[in-house]
C-alpha cells in the first residue's frame, strides 16, 4: 500500500522509542529510573530530583477533557476515490477529479457514554470523516441516522443534559432508559422521528463496518459558475447495514465492551478493509418549497423515491492509527470546515453547530493552536497572520504579522488573501429578526409514521420491544403516560402495546401532539404541497 500525502506528513512526527537510551525531556541521559533521589537510604525524597519531578508532572497532566458528547470513539485512516465528476454541481476539487485519491480520517463514536463506556448500547453512532483535500480540510461530521432529535441548536444543551447520566447520581451510563430522557422527548415532540430510528435496530449496529452514515443537514453545492444546489450526504457500507438484536447487544456489552473497536481494528489488521460508498441527494434551489416539509428541517429526510441517492465515490479504511491519543483523541472535526464548492444552508441546527465545535475544541485541545496537531493539519500549505497562543509550534519569520502592509509585501513574511479563495454563497436573506420557528417546521409525526409503516413485522416487533424496555425503566408515572400518548401520534397500536407493557393507560386516540404555532408566521404556510 503506497503512502498518501497525509501518511507522508504524519511520518515526520512519528517517533520510535524502542531500544533508545532514556533521557529527560531536556535530552539529559537518565542513569536511574527506579529509585527517587533521597537524603539517606531511608530518608525523604529530594525536590532536586528533576527526573522524578518531570516524570511525575507529565503523568499528572496526561488526561485532557473527554468530548462533551461522542466521548467514546474509534478511528482509522483511509482514502476516498471518486467514481464520477460532480463538476456540474460543485467546484470542490476532490469531487471533480476522478484521478485523485483523497486521504481521509474517520472517527466512529457513541454519543452518550463516557470515554470508557460499552460500545453496543442503544445509541446514535457518530460517523465523522475528515477529507484532507488539496484545497483544505473538509469535514463531514455525520451520524448513522439521517435525522436528529431537535430542529434548533439552542436546544442541544438541554437534549444532552437529558440524555447524559443524571447529575445527582451519575446513573444510568450510556443508556437512553431514564426519566429525564423520556421527559425531554415528550416535551420536545420534534424528536418523534429520531426516536423511531433510535428504537429501531439502527440503534444497535452490528459493526462500524456495517453502518450507514448521514450528513443529516441540507448543505449546498456551488459550481464554478456560482450556481447552487441543495445536497444531502450519505455513506452506504459495501457490506450492507446490519444490526445486533437487543439480547446480543446486552450480552456483548458485558463480555466485550470494546466489541466495535475490536471488530474495526481486526478487520483492518487482516486487510479486510471496510468500504463505504458516498451518495448524494441533489435538489435544485428552485425546488426548495415543493415538499410538505421544510428542506431546512433536520428532523426530516428527503424521500429517496423523490430525490434518489446518487452514488459518486468510495472510501476505504486501510490503516489503523499508530497512537490513539495523538490521533483519535486529538482529532478535531467541525461542520464549519468546508472547501470551495461546499457551503451551508440556513438549517437552524447546522447554524448552531458552526459555533459549537471550535468553541469546545478550544478548551478540549488547549487553546487556539490545535490546527497544528499533526492529525488536524491540512496536507496543503496553510499561511495567515494568526500568531502566538498556548502550544504554538510554528516559528513564523519576520516582524510583520498583519495585513495590509507595505513593509513585507515583497517578502514571504506575511500572507494576503488570494483570488479563487473560498467565497460564501451569496444567498438573498431578508426578514424581521424573530425568535420563532417557521410553521413549515411544525409537522413532527408524518415522517415518524412513514418510518413505522415502512418496517417489516420483525422490525416492528423489535421497535415495540425497545420502547417497552426503555419506557419501562421510567419511574415517573406522568412521564411514562406522556411518552405513550406522544407515540399514539405515530401509531395507535404501537402506543397501546407500549402502554400495556409499561403499566400506562392505553391511549384512545392520536391527538396529544404538542405543536407550538409561531404567532408571527401563523397566517402564512410557506411550504406548498408537492405538485405531483
Ligand atoms: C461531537 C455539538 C449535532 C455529529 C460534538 C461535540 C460537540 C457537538 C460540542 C464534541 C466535539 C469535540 O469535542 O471535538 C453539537 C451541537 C449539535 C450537534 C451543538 C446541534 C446543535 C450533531 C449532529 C450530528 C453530530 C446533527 C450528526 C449529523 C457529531 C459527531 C461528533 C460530534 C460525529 C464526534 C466527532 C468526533 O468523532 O470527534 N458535537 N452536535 N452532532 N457531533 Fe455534534
Amino acid at each position: 500500500m503506497g503512502k498518501n500525502r497525509k501518511d507522508e506528513q504524519l511520518e515526520q512526527f512519528r517517533v520510535d522509542d524502542r531500544n533508545k537510551k532514556m533521557t529527560t525531556n531536556q535530552g539529559v541521559k537518565v542513569s536511574e529510573d527506579e529509585f527517587s533521589l533521597k537524603a539517606g537510604l531511608r530518608g525523604p525524597t529530594l525536590m532536586e530530583d528533576f527526573h522524578f519531578r518531570e516524570k511525575m508532572t507529565h503523568f499528572d497532566h496526561e488526561r485532557i477533557p473527554e468530548r462533551v458528547v461522542h466521548a467514546r470513539g474509534f478511528a482509522a485512516h483511509g482514502e476516498f476515490e471518486l467514481y464520477e465528476s460532480m463538476e456540474q454541481y460543485t467546484k470542490a476539487g476532490f469531487l471533480c477529479d476522478t484521478s485523485m485519491k483523497t486521504p481521509v480520517f474517520v472517527r466512529f463514536s457513541t454519543v452518550v457514554g463516557s470515554k470508557g463506556s460499552a460500545e453496543t448500547v442503544r445509541d446514535v453512532r457518530g460517523f465523522a470523516t475528515k477529507f484532507y483535500t488539496q484545497e483544505g480540510n473538509y469535514d463531514l461530521v455525520g451520524n448513522n441516522m439521517p435525522v436528529f432529535f431537535i430542529q434548533d441548536a439552542i436546544k442541544f444543551p438541554d437534549l444532552v443534559h437529558a440524555i447524559k447520566p443524571e447529575p445527582h447520581n451519575e446513573m444510568p451510563q450510556a443508556s437512553s432508559a431514564h426519566d429525564t430522557f423520556w421527559d425531554f422527548v415528550a416535551n420536545n415532540q420534534e424528536s418523534a422521528h429520531m426516536i423511531m430510528w433510535l428504537m429501531s435496530d439502527r440503534g444497535i449496529p452490528r459493526s462500524f463496518r456495517m453502518m450507514e452514515g448521514f450528513g443529516v443537514h441540507t448543505f449546498r453545492f456551488v459550481n464554478a459558475k456560482g450556481i447552487a444546489h441543495f445536497v444531502k450526504f450519505h455513506w452506504k457500507p459495501v457490506l450492507g447495514a446490519h444490526s445486533l438484536v437487543w439480547d446480543e447487544a446486552q450480552k456483548i456489552s458485558g463480555k466485550d465492551p470494546d466489541f466495535h473497536r475490536r471488530d474495526l481494528y481486526d478487520s483492518i489488521e487482516s486487510e479486510d478493509f471496510p468500504e463505504y460508498e458516498l451518495g448524494v441527494q441533489i435538489l435544485a434551489e428552485a425546488d426548495e418549497f415543493t415538499f410538505d416539509f421544510d428542506v431546512l428541517d433536520a428532523t426530516k429526510i428527503w424521500p429517496e423515491e423523490d430525490v434518489p441517492v446518487k452514488i459518486i465515490g468510495k472510501m476505504t479504511l486501510n490503516r489503523n492509527v499508530d497512537n490513539v491519543f495523538a490521533e483519535t483523541e486529538q482529532v478535531a472535526f467541525h461542520t464549519g470546515h468546508v472547501v470551495p464548492g461546499i457551503d451551508f444552508t440556513n438549517d437552524p441546527l447546522l447554524q448552531g453547530r458552526l459555533f459549537s465545535y471550535t468553541d469546545t475544541q478550544l478548551i478540549r485541545l488547549g487553546g487556539p493552536n490545535f490546527h497544528e496537531i499533526p492529525i488536524n493539519q491540512p496536507v496543503c500549505p496553510f499561511h495567515n497572520n494568526q500568531r502566538d497562543g498556548y502550544n504554538r509550534m510554528t516559528i513564523n519569520k519576520g516582524p510583520v504579522s498583519y495585513h495590509n502592509n507595505f513593509l513585507a509585501s515583497n517578502t514571504p513574511a506575511t500572507s494576503s488573501p488570494e483570488e479563487g479563495g473560498f467565497e460564501h454563497y451569496q444567498e438573498k436573506v431578508e426578514g424581521r429578526i424573530v425568535r420563532n420557528r417557521s410553521d413549515s417546521f411544525k409537522d413532527h409525526f408524518s415522517q415518524a409514521t412513514l418510518f413505522w409503516n415502512s418496517m417489516s413485522n420483525v422490525e416492528k416487533e423489535h421497535i415495540a420491544e425497545a420502547f417497552c424496555f426503555e419506557i419501562g425503566k421510567v419511574k415517573n408515572k406522568s412521564v411514562k403516560q406522556q411518552s405513550v400518548d406522544m407515540f399514539a401520534n405515530v401509531n395507535l397500536e404501537l402506543a397501546k402495546v407500549i402502554a400495556d407493557s409499561v403499566g400506562a393507560n392505553p391511549p384512545t386516540s392520536s391527538g396529544s401532539a404538542i405543536t407550538k404555532a409561531s404567532p408571527a408566521l401563523s397566517q402564512e404556510n410557506m411550504v406548498k404541497k408537492p405538485s405531483t
